[in-house]
């Protein structure tokens, strides 16, 4: 039931109509008895900065996703970034403070990381191969980095934006052993496919599968299909392989606790 006292959370993008976010909010809501709902709001992609002004000006509105193409205009719009959106200037989620105020950060990376925790795989102290620096390559370099890995390696079509990505990884995290790749994904513990590469059943392979350990993990983040041609291929050869929807599967509960929201099933 909807009351005068229900906070309000939302997703705001464009297009709106796909999201799952508000099915998934609402439900984890309504089993833990929480008085708040979540809705979509669509906000034309020119129109940003009025739409966030609005957002504002809703006193019992506590928190809202993003989702594209709104996701580094927010950061800019953001009163304060923290976590891997402070070092990517992206972000996918928005908490109200006390103040009014709001502060962001991105937990595409993180899920990929709870992700991979959750399906029993070690991250700190394994050795990474990451395919891809555009949104879904950057997100995961900050995360992996920032989760301990042993070494992280950064392999892009465009090389010079793997270049760049490198240099600034290394400087948010001096500790971390990351550099730029090849094809070549020989010597690693996990190697990823972080490229829009897989959507389609004819997609070729951002690296060469063929140069992976037999006992590496191969994983995805693109979600749909499940069974991408590079993990059909990899789980044929033998490999171990991991979905890319366990990365946003893993994002909900890393939501609600940054929205402050987070509380166990009763
Ligand atoms: N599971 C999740 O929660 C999650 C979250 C975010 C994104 N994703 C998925 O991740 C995928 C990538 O999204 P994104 O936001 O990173 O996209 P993006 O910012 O547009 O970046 C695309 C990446 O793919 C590479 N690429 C594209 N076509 C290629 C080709 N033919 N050969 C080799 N590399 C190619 C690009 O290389 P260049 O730099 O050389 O162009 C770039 O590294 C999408 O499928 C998206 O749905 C999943």
């Amino acid at each position: 039931m909807i009351t005068g006292t229900t906070r309000l959370y939302a997703i705001i993008g464009d297009p709106i109509a796909h999201v799952r976010t508000p099915m998934v909010f609402n439900d984890y809501f309504a089993e833990r008895n929480i008085d708040a709902i979540c809705v979509p709001i669509h906000i034309g992609r020119d129109d940003l900065p009025r739409g966030w002004a609005g957002l504002r000006s809703m006193v019992n509105l506590d928190g809202f996703i993003v989702t594209a193409p709104h996701k580094a205009e927010s950061a800019q719009l953001s009163d304060r970034l923290e976590g891997d959106g402070m070092h990517t200037k992206v972000v996918n989620t928005v908490r109200r403070e006390p103040d009014g105020s709001f502060s962001s950060t991105l937990l595409d990376g993180r899920g990929f990381v709870r992700g991979l925790i959750n399906q029993g795989q070690e991250v700190k102290g394994k050795r990474f191969y990451v395919a891809g620096a555009g949104g879904a390559g950057t997100a995961l370099a900050y995360a992996l980095a920032g989760s301990g890995v042993a070494a992280l390696t950064i392999h892009n079509r465009t090389r010079a934006k793997a270049e760049r990505l490198v240099a600034d990884v290394g400087k948010a995290f001096p500790g971390c052993d990351v550099k730029v790749g090849t094809a070549n994904a020989a010597g690693y513990d996990v190697a990823v496919n972080a490229t829009s590469l897989g959507l389609k059943p004819d997609d070729g392979h951002s690296f060469e599968l063929a140069s992976v350990d037999p006992t590496a993990l191969v994983a995805e983040v693109v979600m749909k299909p499940d069974m991408t041609p590079l993990l059909i291929a990899a789980e044929k050869r033998g490999h171990k392989i991991h979905f890319g929807i366990h990365m946003l599967n893993s994002q909900l509960e890393l939501m609600m606790q940054f929205l402050g929201v987070s509380k166990p099933k009763p």
